[in-house]
């Protein structure tokens, strides 16, 4: 039933119906419907980095209550925050050492050169398309924004010994789709996949272990966070559609006091309406997902060859 589900949600004419899209800016609908619960985390404020998130203790976090262990944090990050993960999923990790789709170099100044062209861009152990299989001949170093963010949403939730070490970013356009699969390329299949979205929103389905059960379908903003742990690592997710998102820009009021380890110098691009302005525009255009991954096992120092 996935196919169907995904066929459905994909069509332009007729578009989609959203009345059974589960929206957690509306969440007494869902709570009435027993479809979520509200978890909490053990996190303090001390714990928090400078890294564009709020306060921790405000967090909303749920789980879907027919897809055990699929975690749902409502945007925790502050306006700067998204402006800074844009930057840097622009700027900076489609370079060398990471991998892109993209044969030939790009300036981001010419933002046209980017639109539809830009598809993904992997860090750390790299996704290896045709045989799913990392390898420890194929892997650059993971950066360490990057690393800390995931860690802290990881501790967030109780994960303690979560370790970053591949991600891919996916750039999506409005005719964009990412079909049903499901991620088992980790060795490490009991630790969680993170899952960050930013700039405009997207219908997610998210399934089960069984390509004949039906998704539930779940509308993600810019900002949220989806955590896949449990069963949910190995289930069949996809996003069928690209939304534009009326609301307000959630990176739109930048606070020039906020608290940030700037150790990457993305601040300065965030706050300069010039240089900020070719983000802004990919931002209203598309959509940035970055998703953070552990390959190894706790024991493991790295991967067995061949
Ligand atoms: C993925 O499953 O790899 C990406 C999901 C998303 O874009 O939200």
């Amino acid at each position: 039933m996935f196919k169907e589900y995904f066929k459905y949600y994909k069509s332009r004419k007729p578009p989609p119906s959203l009345k059974d899209v589960m929206d957690f800016e509306d969440i007494p609908k869902w709570y009435l419907s027993f479809k979520v619960k509200e978890i909490s985390g053990s996190l303090g404020v001390s714990d928090r980095l400078n890294n564009g998130l709020k306060d921790p203790n405000t967090w909303k976090i749920y789980e879907l209550i027919d897809h055990p262990g699929l975690i749902f944090i409502e945007n925790p990050f502050t306006a700067l925050g998204q402006r800074y993960w844009t930057v840097r999923c622009l700027r900076d990790f489609p370079f060398p050492p990471n991998k892109t789709n993209l044969k030939e170099k790009f300036d981001l100044k010419v933002y046209d050169q980017l639109e539809l062209k830009l598809r993904w861009t992997t860090l750390g152990y790299h996704h290896n398309w045709d045989t799913k299989v990392y390898s420890e001949d194929d892997k650059s170093e993971f950066p360490e924004d990057l690393a800390g963010l995931s860690e802290i949403i990881a501790k967030k939730l109780g994960y303690n010994k979560f370790k970053p070490e591949a991600a891919i970013v996916n750039y999506y356009y409005f005719n964009s789709t990412l079909s049903g699969h499901t991620d088992h390329s980790e060795q490490n299949l009991e630790a969680p996949l993170f899952s960050f979205s930013f700039g405009q929103s997207a219908i997610f389905l998210i399934g089960t272990e069984s390509f004949d059960d039906k998704p539930t379908p779940i509308l993600l903003r810019s900002g949220d966070i989806v955590i896949m742990t449990k069963t949910s690592h190995l289930s069949y997710h996809g996003v069928p559609k690209i939304l534009e998102d009326k609301g307000y820009p959630k990176w739109g009021d930048v606070d020039s006091t906020e608290d940030f380890d700037d150790y990457n110098n993305v601040l300065g691009t965030c706050f300069d309406g010039n240089l900020w302005m070719p983000y802004e525009k990919f931002l209203r255009n598309s959509r940035i997902n970055m998703n953070v991954r552990q390959v190894l096992n706790d024991t493991q120092q790295s991967l067995s060859p061949g």
